[in-house]
């Protein structure tokens, strides 16, 4: 399998979201009052799947990688752009959870900008996703050996096995308790 078959796999999960998120935006539209659980749901899936793990993959390995070979002007700039993209949507989703906290303190203009985030991360993510599955990943994968190719499948699954346990050892952290020394061992 080629390193980028998971990426893609993750941005059909991705996909998923739009829709959800403008029958969200479609409600506030018409009934003037956010859906808090949705956006809490929304705000975890894009930090700890959409940006944590799949980001993650990209920037820390996929593109870190790529980095390292004589890349074409056109490539680099396509990264570039992928990697401002990924800033653009961590701020998104920050101003998000903001006007959720706001708007849950009975901040009733915050509603606003909640939208507005949604409208925002509904018209970011598509055409992100639509840069790397047709303009980039292919092409680039050229600068990659077959055997530099299975060593960052190798590496992506080593990153995924993280994201359970980082994910929760955060809950426990944000809740005010102690990851224990032990586990914080084994993972290193
Ligand atoms: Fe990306
Ligand atoms: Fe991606």
């Amino acid at each position: 399998m080629k390193p980028i078959g998971p990426l893609m796999w993750e941005h059909r999960l991705i996909e998923e979201m739009v829709p959800l998120m403008k029958n969200e935006i479609d409600r506030i539209g018409k009934n003037r009052i956010a859906n808090v659980p949705f956006i809490g749901i929304t705000v975890d899936f894009f930090r700890t799947y959409a940006d944590r793990t799949h980001h993650g993959k990209e920037e820390d390995i996929f593109f870190l990688e790529l980095s390292k070979k004589k890349l074409s002007g056109k490539h680099k700039k396509i990264m570039d752009e992928l990697v401002e993209e990924h800033l653009l949507a961590r701020k998104t989703v920050k101003k998000l959870v903001e006007a959720r906290d706001n708007y849950m303190k009975g901040e009733g203009f915050h509603l606003e900008i909640i939208k507005d985030s949604l409208v925002e991360l509904v018209n970011l993510y598509p055409n992100h996703i639509r840069k790397e599955d047709k303009e980039f990943f292919f092409p680039v994968l050229e600068y990659f050996t077959k055997a530099e190719q299975e060593a960052m499948l190798l590496k992506f699954r080593e990153f995924d096995r993280h994201m359970i346990h980082e994910k929760y050892e955060g809950v426990i952290s944000e809740l005010g308790g102690r990851v224990p020394r032990r586990w914080a061992t084994i993972k290193e």
